[in-house]
């Protein structure tokens, strides 16, 4: 058996323990952009890039281990947004965030190659950590989360989101988790959910810890009990876990969606207020460079009849450039839009006079803290908010998986195994997972 069977072997045997006697491979499989493609797409639109070309499942060589960092194997990993970029070469190609990581420190050099390793999910095992590692051992079951700070400067010392060196690991830093095995630093690590299975608890991470930031946390927009909550793209990968924080924090989430399929899945999570963008046409933009302010008003009638006459206290925004001149005007007269993306655009438009003379705020938000990414990961263990997973497909298929999620036809979150050879393994709390089993399916197969 080679190096990295014998890791495979060892955990699916649930022999743990043995996970630390045993070698690190030399390599292993990941998924991976290759930096002589970024110019393959050259004048493609946007929704013609297809992933399925640009992500290659090659060998690579295992990285270094540094102080400070953990290596992993890796049982499941999920599809984002960033691989979405990372994979198109859109905004820009991945490479320069990686060359100038390198440059941080001697460390940080083997960042700098001719491939990335993509990926800012994982469930797995810690199957070595560095020097200065105490916290955790080799054989712990773990999720990471994708927050990848240095530290050194006084700046993120608050709120480590504030770093001058804050990267997305997997995104902004090579071996990334879409791979057998992955490079973090310890502190991204968190303990695994045991009534979830390796490719249900891989998929949270990123997005959980977000929708908490920007939603729940100070830091983002301060949800409290019986807040409205206009929640774009509520079947997606955000919107799935904002929708459930709502819920589970006492607001009243507005889903917008696109479907009735996925009306049906947000309904399912307990949403009662649902706004189905396509049957309801709304047309925010007359054309490329005008919108149509009659149509916000139309969408804030809407919302109005559903809440009985409330305007959203806060607007979860990532769509961006489409939404965001809607997503300002219908919020309440001293509400908060806050933002962490722009899926359709990052030049928005909208009219300041509702901003300023209804005292309304703009929040950026952007992933999450240590601590915002813990809470959220506690929410998750605790079986209050649960995967929304929807598919999952094997490493070899990741390319096919990054397409469902460009050309949005997927539903909350899809997984991808890299050491689980199937579905259904790594569950340990049998108990609680056979009472949440229902919420843990609900977006299953759509
Ligand atoms: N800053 C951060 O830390 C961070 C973290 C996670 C994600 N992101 C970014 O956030 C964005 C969404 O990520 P995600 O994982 O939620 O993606 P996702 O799973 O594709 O979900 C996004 C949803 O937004 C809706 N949507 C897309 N385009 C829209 C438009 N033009 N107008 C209205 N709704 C639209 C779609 O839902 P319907 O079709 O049903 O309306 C879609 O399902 C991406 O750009 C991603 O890069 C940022």
């Amino acid at each position: 058996m080679t190096a990295i069977e014998d890791i495979r072997a060892a955990i699916l045997a649930d022999d743990l323990p043995a996970v630390a006697g045993l070698a690190v491979p030399e390599s292993y499989r990941g998924v991976v952009v290759r930096k002589d493609e970024v110019g393959m797409f050259e004048d493609q639109p946007t929704r013609d890039k297809d992933p399925r070309r640009s992500l290659h499942v090659d060998e690579v060589a295992t990285p270094a281990l540094g102080p400070g960092e953990a290596l992993v194997a890796v049982m499941a990993s999920a599809i984002n947004y960033n691989t979405v970029w990372t994979a198109i070469f859109e905004p820009l190609p991945t490479f320069g965030f990686l060359e100038r990581y390198a440059r941080v420190s001697p460390a940080a050099k083997q960042h700098d190659q001719p491939f990335h390793v993509v990926g800012s999910d994982l469930s797995g095992v810690v199957l070595r950590t560095g020097a200065g590692v105490n916290r955790w051992k080799a054989g712990d079951e773990v999720v990471a989360h994708c927050l990848s700070v240095e530290l050194e400067d006084p700046a993120g010392h608050n709120d480590t989101m504030l770093d001058p060196q804050q990267r997305i690991w997997g995104f902004e830093t090579n071996f990334g988790g879409l791979a057998e095995i992955a490079l973090v630093k310890a502190n991204q690590l968190m303990p695994k959910a045991a009534h979830l299975t390796w490719e249900e608890a891989a998929v949270p991470g990123l997005v959980n810890s977000t929708a908490y930031r920007q939603l729940v946390s100070g830091n983002g927009a301060a949800m409290k009990q019986g807040d409205t909550v206009l929640i774009w793209g509520a079947s997606g990968g955000l919107g799935s876990y904002a929708t459930q924080l709502a819920l589970r924090g006492g607001a009243t989430p507005v889903c917008v969606v696109s479907s009735p399929e996925k009306a049906q899945l947000v309904r399912r999570m307990g949403a009662e207020l649902i706004i189905d963008r396509n049957a309801e046409d709304y047309r925010f933009w007359a054309d490329a460079s005008t919108q149509d302010p009659k149509e916000w008003k139309r969408f804030g009638q809407r919302i109005r009849e559903l809440t009985g006459g409330d305007d959203p206290d806060i607007v979860f925004e990532h769509p961006g450039r489409e939404t965001f001149g809607a997503s300002v005007y219908v919020a309440r007269r001293g509400g908060t839009v806050v933002t962490c993306a722009s899926t359709s655009g990052y030049l928005h438009e909208y009219d300041n006079r509702y901003l300023w003379m209804q005292l309304k705020r703009i929040i950026g938000s952007h992933f999450a803290n240590y601590s915002e990414a813990w809470a959220a990961n506690r929410l998750i263990k605790k079986g209050f908010i649960h995967p929304t997973l929807s598919k999952t497909y094997s490493l070899e298929h990741t390319g096919q998986a990054a397409y469902d999620v460009h050309r949005n036809l997927h539903q909350g979150k899809v997984g991808v195994r890299c050491l689980a050879p199937r579905d259904g393994l790594g569950v340990r709390d049998l108990l609680l997972r056979e009472r949440l089993q229902n919420e843990i399916d609900r977006f299953r197969g759509e």
